[in-house]
């Protein structure tokens, strides 16, 4: 068993099993060791029991996004910003086995590329390349990404999820800005965290109350967030548009046909975007 970080376990336990389809993210996650999130998702829990669907929701947002663009052109490489040891990417391969995949995260790639080796050997680096780099160096984050095989040329899916919270704005958009094409070719996907204000009354301390929680425990310095106006700003700064939204609602309405625990669309505080850049 391979022995994980307190957040990147406590995100796979919030998403448990279900959160990822694939045959071969199953096999993965059987051989990590969540412990260490244990006690965060404990504490988390305690602010609001079914936190789990948000994040759920969240995984399953992300990837139907993803194939709603595999679905049409499955050739195409698909970067997964701060990938981190959750196993997207073997669902992306899995289902779509024509993508080249590109896990980037600051740290842990080897010890990831390792583990992915010993469940299908032959994806790697045919399939999935890992890259360890730090996104907001958008020079040396190029020249790594070319030194695995991206190819500046064809179509790329950036995939932003677990990740805007933790970079400022100027950050994010820098690295999204290397995507830049000249017919809008490609692609972002952005998960993001709504200011308190934009959130229901109701539900507006429940976020509050988590992030509270881990940016203590995590000694964060900032959490950043989004909404409307301010990523249309961004995306007009990058030439990007923004084609589609998907709130907690909608999602739910997509995963069971029906809503319950988001009967409107700002009972949730995450929301996912897809650009075209
Ligand atoms: C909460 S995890 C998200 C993992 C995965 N994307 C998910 O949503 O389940 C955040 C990840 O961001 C990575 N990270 C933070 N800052 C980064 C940076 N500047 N460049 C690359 N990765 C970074 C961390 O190492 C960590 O793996």
């Amino acid at each position: 068993m391979i022995h994980i970080s307190g957040t990147s376990a406590l995100v796979l336990l919030w998403g448990g099993k279900e959160a990822y389809k694939s045959n071969l993210a199953q096999k993965y996650l059987a051989k990590l060791d969540l412990s260490a999130g244990k006690e965060l998702f404990e504490e988390c829990n305690k602010f609001w029991q079914p936190y789990f669907e948000i994040i759920r929701n969240r995984k399953f947002g992300v990837f139907n996004f993803l194939e709603s663009i595999l679905d049409k052109e499955p050739e195409c490489q698909v970067v997964i910003l701060a990938a981190g040891v959750a196993p997207l990417s073997f669902d992306v391969i899995e289902k779509f086995p024509q993508a080249k995949v590109f896990d980037v995260d600051i740290e842990n790639m080897l010890l990831k590329k390792s583990l992915y080796e010993e469940i299908h050997p032959e994806a790697v680096p045919g399939s999935i390349n890992f890259i360890e780099s730090d996104i907001t160096n958008k020079k040396t984050f190029e020249e790594n990404l070319t030194k695995h095989g991206w190819d500046k040329s064809k179509t790329s899916i950036v995939v932003a999820e677990g990740i805007s919270y933790y970079l400022t704005e100027e950050e994010l958009w820098n690295a999204f800005s290397l995507f830049q094409s000249v017919n809008k070719s490609n692609y972002i996907i952005l998960e993001s965290r709504l200011p308190y204000e934009k959130v229901a009354e109701e539900r507006r301390e429940i976020q509050e109350k988590v992030w509270d929680y881990l940016q203590r425990s995590l000694g964060l310095k900032h959490v950043t967030r989004y909404h409307n106006e301010k990523v249309k700003e961004w995306s007009d700064k990058i030439n990007a548009e923004i084609i589609e939204k998907h709130t907690m609602k909608d999602i739910e309405n997509l995963r069971h046909g029906k809503n319950e625990i988001f009967p409107h669309h700002d009972f949730g505080w995450i929301e996912i975007r897809k650009l075209k850049v």
